[in-house]
This record gives C-alpha cells, structure tokens and sequence, in this order.
C-alpha cells in the first residue's frame, strides 16, 4: 500500500539511511553512495547496528510472550532475517503486524515482509513518520485499535530533527494507541563517545542526511506519561528481561520498551 504525498522513484546517485544501516548490517542492499557513507562511519557503527537490531528482536519476542499481537512497525528497514513478524508469529502465528517505511527501496523488498502466517497478517505502509495521521488511517486496515498494539520506532527518530517535531509526532502515534498498548523505541546518542558520535553525524551531513542524536533525558521525554518495562531507558546491549547483561559491552542506542497506562 502506498499513502501520503507522491515519494520520488529511488535515486541511487544519493546516500539514503536505508541503505547505509544496511551496508552497517552486512546486507546486499546498497549502492556507490550508500557505501561511501557507511565506509567513512567508524568500525563501532557496525557493532552498534547489530546490537540496536539484537534489541529488536528480543524486544519483540518479549512483546509476543506477554501476549502482544498486534504491531505497527515504522522506520522498517530493508528486511534482514529474522524480521519482526516472522519473531512474533513463530510464538503467535495469529500476529498481525503492520510495516512503514518511507523508503522506497523498502517497498521493493515487500514481498519477503509480507510472508505471514495463515492465521496472522502482515501490510506494508510506505509513509513517512512526519504524516503520523496518515500512517494511523491506514494501520487502521489491519490493526484493531480497540486492542493493545506494540508500536515500534526503532533507530528512526534520530533522522528526524527538532524542528521536524519529533516528540509531536510520538505524542500523536501513542495517544492513538489503547491501554496496554507499548512503545518500543532506539535513537543513537552521542553521551558515551562524543568525539566518535561527532565523526558520525558528520559523516552523515555531507551525505546529505541530517542527524540528529539525542542526550538520555531526550530519548526519555519520548516516553513521557509511559511507564518503563525495566530495565528502563539502558543502552541496547543493557536490555534483557531474562539473562542478565552483558557487562561491558557499550553501545551507542538508548533503548526502551514503555507500556501505556
Ligand atoms: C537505521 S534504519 C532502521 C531499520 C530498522 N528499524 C532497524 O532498526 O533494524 C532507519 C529506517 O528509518 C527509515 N526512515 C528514515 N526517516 C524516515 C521517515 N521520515 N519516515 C519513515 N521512515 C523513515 C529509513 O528509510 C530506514 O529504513
């Protein structure tokens, strides 16, 4: 399903944080400028990837054992297995979940996000989060918004900056959200490694893609009237229900899941 104002058809001749995340992932689906970008990023760019997407899925798998079955997922990404759907439908094979991502290349990889389950059902949205009413009416499609839903952001909002209104936009998707319903949220911060962090979204500005990291009581005003699932607001590594932390692997992602009272 494609919403929203008319999106440009992919232009490969610019850097997009799609493909960039991608190319940190050790995916295949990059071009020149995407490299160009992910190759001037530092080395730890990679491992933060990896333990921002290692944050989703056991996020995801807890969300499904609570007895979450309904998710709107925006900020998708190019699929990388296992996917949010195929985690939650492997505990919950009736899941629904709903995908958004405003890059086009996301739509082209649809198919593999749309495999669900018989019982469950899996759309794909391509919108951007800045019309978050116009992603709303079409969730709407496939969620019921009469029943806790698990709305995940994750490593989007720093591509949005401030004067984008980005606490605007959350307040909008959660105050759509019932009771029960939870907030999963990543944004990379530069508190633990500034010079690096600086690096970073340097990098990324002369790619042409703003950044915008956020200090923890940034990341924390998105959770605002929420209540913390602990661990809290921790660094991706740092977030486990079951087996304790490891202890001192650092990651540059703040990391919450929050429940709406
Ligand atoms: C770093 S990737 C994260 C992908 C996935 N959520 C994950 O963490 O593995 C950021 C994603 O957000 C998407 N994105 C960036 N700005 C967006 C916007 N304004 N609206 C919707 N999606 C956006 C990008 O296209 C990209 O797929």
């Amino acid at each position: 399903m494609t919403t929203g104002t008319p999106k440009p058809q992919i232009d490969t001749s610019k850097p997009h944080s799609a493909r960039v995340y991608d190319y940190l992932l050790g995916g295949r689906d990059h071009f020149a400028a995407d490299r160009q970008v992910g190759a001037l990023l530092p080395e730890k760019s990679r491992r933060d990837a990896r333990l921002n997407r290692a944050f989703m899925q056991r996020a995801a798998a807890w969300l499904a054992s609570e007895g979450v079955d309904q998710y709107l997922d925006i900020g998708t990404g190019i699929p990388t297995e296992p996917n949010l759907h195929q985690i939650v439908q492997r505990i919950n094979p009736k899941s629904r979940v709903v995908y958004t991502d405003h890059d086009p290349i996301v739509l082209q990889h649809a198919e593999s996000l749309l495999a669900s389950t018989a019982d469950g059902a899996t759309d794909y949205i391509e919108a951007d989060i800045r019309e978050p009413l116009v992603i709303l009416e079409h969730a709407r499609a496939t969620l019921d918004f009469s029943r806790p839903i698990a709305l995940s952001v994750i490593a989007l909002m720093h591509f949005i900056t401030d004067g984008q209104d980005p606490y605007g936009i959350t307040r909008t998707l959660v105050d759509a959200l019932p009771s029960g319903s939870y907030l999963v949220l990543t944004q990379g911060t530069a508190d633990f490694h500034p010079q690096l962090a600086g690096q970073v979204t340097g990098t990324y500005t002369k790619g042409g893609i703003a950044l915008r990291l956020r200090a923890h009581a940034e990341v924390a005003r998105f959770f605002e009237g929420l209540a913390f699932v602990a661990p809290g607001l921790v660094t991706a590594p740092q977030w486990y229900q079951e087996a304790p932390a490891p202890a001192d692997e650092d990651c540059s992602f703040y990391v919450g899941v929050a429940r709406v009272p």
